[in-house]
């Protein structure tokens, strides 16, 4: 896994936008994997700003959202379509029929997972996946302990991603318990990775992925055996290695 060090959380967000105008330009009917959460905000906000400059277009990209929420419907403020309506889709020009996200309403949870690989699968797969990291090295919503193999599936949170998200609700208890994630195995077929890392909160994270042991335990560490992974992270977060 390649490591870009930067400065802070601007140039993080500058770096991985410039990837991705980049693999834009060479191919404009990209698929592109997207994250939510603080972290890639500052790259969405970065894509905007090219677009409104006519930097670039989104017009023949796809899109598909690593994770959403069970039982959040599209227009609850807390979902992860709405999030990324709000932060990126509605300000640039990518038709909404070429963005998906899991449907956390869907009425059968098991085959909304099998239709949403079938859908990467169709795209032809992820050329380009932005990924987020979880103070406990889970990746889209994969916990510790989930298999490598594992394709989208329905998960259980676990309470220490229902705390580090409770600052989005109006309280803790409203964070849902299960949300749809696409597996290890999906994410590991993207052509290419960029993970995002800023901040010192990050630091043993980033530590744990970077020095430590390949594991289960800790899911993004399988990003390791990626041929094609690049961590983009800050002087803060880099801080204890
Ligand atoms: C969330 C998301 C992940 C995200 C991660 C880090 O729970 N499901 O996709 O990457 O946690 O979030 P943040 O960027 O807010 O630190």
């Amino acid at each position: 896994m390649d490591i870009i060090r930067v400065k802070d959380y601007v140039e993080m967000s500058e770096r991985a936008c410039e990837i991705m105008r980049n693999q834009i330009k060479q191919f404009d009917s990209s698929v592109l994997g997207l994250a939510t959460g603080s972290t890639p905000e500052g790259l969405y906000h970065q894509l905007i700003g090219e677009y409104k400059k006519g930097n670039m277009s989104f017009a023949n990209v796809t899109t598909f959202n690593l994770d959403e929420y069970v039982g959040l419907a599209t227009d609850d403020p807390n979902s992860y379509r709405y999030y990324m309506n709000e932060k990126l889709f509605s300000h640039i020009d990518l038709p909404d029929e070429q963005t998906y996200l899991p449907n956390g309403v869907a009425d059968d949870l098991e085959k909304e997972c099998r239709d949403y690989e079938a859908l990467i699968k169709g795209a032809g797969y992820i050329d380009l996946q932005v990924l987020g990291l979880g103070l406990n090295g889970h990746i889209g919503f994969n916990e510790p302990g989930t298999p490598v193999d594992s394709r989208t599936h329905v998960v259980d949170l676990d309470e220490s991603t229902r705390e580090a998200n409770a600052r989005f609700f109006n309280s803790p208890d409203d964070v849902p318990k299960k949300a749809l994630t696409m597996g290890i195995g999906s994410i590991m077929e993207s052509k290419r990775i960029v993970l995002l890392v800023s901040g010192e909160k990050k630091a043993d994270a980033v530590k744990q992925l970077v020095r430590g042991e390949i594991t289960e335990e800790f899911p993004a560490s399988i990003l390791q055996q990626h041929d094609n992974a690049t961590l983009i992270a800050d002087e803060e977060a880099l801080s204890k290695l």
